[in-house]
């Protein structure tokens, strides 16, 4: 459990003054040049021992990502660019954060850039996000005035400027190429990689791209040290994590817990438990919803971090994005909603998403109703498998887990809807 002093989002809740001079009082920018003159190598060292792994979604470790980068330049640019998009069904704590505290973002945007090299970062916002849009740049443009940010940023001797981009509303531009391509003023429809961002991202330079939790918590453990942060949670699975917990819970909340809390305990203690109790808990989609859904038996004493979710639960920590569904829900058909929403996100650029999402939805659809046969509930889980690993981006994989989730998980479920459906039928 998460002591209070060891919070970084110390105004996660909007209970204090977002403005720098609120910030400053809660510690940021304090000997952010001190930081810096520390030297690359030494910011990214600490970013490795501290363990974090990318808040996005995907866990990729950020020191090692950091390294990629050139350590020095050969005539190209290197950019930062933090994915702000942040659209993944059930996901709103980077929200939180450039709501409430937006000047840890943009100095951990700072201390980042000068790590990697960059004199420049873009932050790409979702559509959507008008408010935190507006109370972003209002803080990068307080960060400017104070000479945070800008020449000679922070008096750290490292000129750098910070923009914000604001999307236009379609989910795959959260892939992070397909981030980049928008950035560049083209169609968001995400590369072939390798190359990997570090080798020709932006504009064909070296770019990394992190989320904003990732960002956001860089000067904390700098302050702090990478061994604070590394002590908390379980090992490959450190620090801190914003959790947001939606659904069927007495309290839906956005809360910073330490990583590998169990389930329990973090439903227990910040959102008055499950709706109707803990045996009215029937599935929990427990990272977002590009995750496997979990049976409710089998998540109570499951314990949220990535290592765990795969590897016992076959599902995934993601974007920790909690969904949590009592018996009241209809599985197929929650699961059929994503389907849909998958197949409507498609950019459509390879064959087996763009064909492959619109055959699920179809098959899921007729699931729903009870109007397919048996044998195809085999033939939809082999379709997720012609899915899965064989297109450019993630959001194949996406479209395909959910519903492999739902077949391993309620399987049962599914039968039972076609039988009942045919007597049904037969008894007209
Ligand atoms: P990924 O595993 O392909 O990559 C993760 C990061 O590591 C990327 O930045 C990538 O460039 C880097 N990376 C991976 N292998 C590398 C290598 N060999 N060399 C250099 N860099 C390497 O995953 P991806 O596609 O970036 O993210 C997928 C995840 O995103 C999903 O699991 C989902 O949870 C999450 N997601 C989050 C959303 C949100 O709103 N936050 C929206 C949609 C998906
Ligand atoms: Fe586009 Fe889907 Fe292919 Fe990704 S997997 S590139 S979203 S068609």
């Amino acid at each position: 459990m998460l002591k209070d002093q060891d919070r970084i989002f110390t105004n996660l809740y909007g209970m204090h003054d977002r403005t720098l001079k609120g910030a400053q009082q809660r510690g940021h920018w304090d000997g952010t040049d001190k930081l810096i003159k520390k030297g690359r190598d030494w910011i990214i060292d600490e970013m490795k021992a501290s363990g974090l792994r990318g808040r996005g979604g995907a866990g990729f470790p950020t020191g090692l990502k950091w390294s990629f980068m050139p350590k020095e330049s050969d005539g190209r640019p290197a950019y930062l660019v933090v994915n702000a998009d942040e659209s993944e069904p059930g996901t709103c704590k980077d929200r939180e954060i450039m709501r409430h505290d937006p000047h840890t973002l943009i100095e951990g945007c700072l201390i980042a850039s000068f790590a990697m090299n960059a004199n420049a970062c873009y932050i790409y916002i979702r559509g959507e996000y008008i408010r935190e849009k507006e109370a972003l740049q209002a803080a990068i443009d307080e960060a400017y005035e104070a000479g945070l940010v800008g020449k000679n940023a922070a008096k750290s001797g490292w000129d750098f400027d910070i923009y914000l981009h604001h999307g236009a509303g379609a989910y795959i531009c959260g892939e992070e190429t397909a981030l980049l391509e928008s950035l560049e003023g083209k169609k968001g429809m995400p590369r072939m990689k390798p190359p990997f961002p570090a080798g020709a991202g932006l504009y064909g330079c070296p770019t990394t791209v992190n989320n904003v939790e990732s960002i956001a918590v860089v000067p904390t453990i700098l302050r702090r040290g990478a061994s604070w942060f590394a002590g908390m949670g379980r090992q490959n699975n450190a620090g801190t994590k914003l959790f947001a917990i939606s659904g069927h819970v007495n309290n839906p909340c956005v809360v910073e817990e330490e990583m590998s809390i169990s389930f329990e305990e973090l439903i227990e203690k910040h959102c008055g438990g499950i709706r109707g109790g803990w045996d009215n808990l029937k599935a929990v989609i427990p990272g977002g919803s590009s995750v496997p859904c979990v049976r409710g038996e089998h998540m109570k004493d499951a314990i949220m971090d990535f290592d765990y979710l795969r590897g016992e639960l076959g599902s995934g920590l993601g974007t920790a994005a909690v969904i949590v569904m009592d018996e009241s829900v209809d599985i197929i058909k929650a699961i059929w909603r994503l389907s849909k929403f998958y197949k409507h996100e498609s950019c459509g650029q390879c064959t087996p998403c763009r064909e492959g999402t619109g055959w699920m939805m179809r098959v899921m659809d007729r699931l729903v109703r009870g109007e397919a046969e048996v044998e195809e509930i085999d033939m939809l889980f082999d379709v997720t498998k012609q899915v899965e690993g064989h297109t450019i981006c993630a959001l194949g994989d996406a479209a395909a887990w959910p519903i492999q989730g739902l077949i391993k998980n309620f399987r049962d479920e599914i039968e039972d809807r076609i039988k009942h459906k045919r007597v049904a039928v037969a008894a007209e």
